[in-house]
């Protein structure tokens, strides 16, 4: 899949994101091996520390329909009508990307369809703590 594709679908799943209380909208697009694209955007909630990713959305939507293997994901995001400055997922979200993805997994941060920035894991959280540091 082309990363425009996979970006386009990224700003159409942020136009549902429900943020009354940031006004930030945030949409992700994420590509499992097997060619099967998950959506998501962010959701808060008036208990502000239940608020949900993007990304974390289309992960745990993947993770929960059996997908273990994933290969790129598109975030775009901001306050305003369109995004206008890359939107870099949060540490926690980093994190849990960490989990079911290796230092080669792929992340666009996208203004729009011709204007991202493409990253690997390893570049946006290096030095990373994981499995491998709490099993034998
Ligand atoms: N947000 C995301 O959806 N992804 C990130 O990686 C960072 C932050 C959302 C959460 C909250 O709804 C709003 O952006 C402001 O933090």
């Amino acid at each position: 899949m082309e990363n425009r594709e996979l970006i386009k679908l990224a700003l159409e799943a942020r136009k549902k994101a429900y943020s009354p209380y940031s006004g930030c909208k945030v949409g992700a697009a994420l590509l499992t091996a097997d060619g099967i694209v998950y959506t998501g955007c962010n959701i808060e909630n008036a208990s502000y520390g239940l608020t949900v990713c993007a990304e974390r959305t289309a992960f745990f939507k993947a993770l929960s329909d059996g997908h273990k293997d994933f290969e790129i994901i598109a975030v775009t995001g901001g306050r305003e009508e369109k995004p206008e400055t890359y939107f870099y997922p949060c540490g926690a979200c980093r994190q849990i990307m960490s989990e079911f993805c290796g230092a080669d997994f792929k992340i666009i941060t996208a203004v729009s369809e011709e204007d991202y920035t493409v990253n690997s894991l390893n570049e946006l959280l290096p030095f990373s703590f994981g499995r491998e540091d709490i099993t034998d």
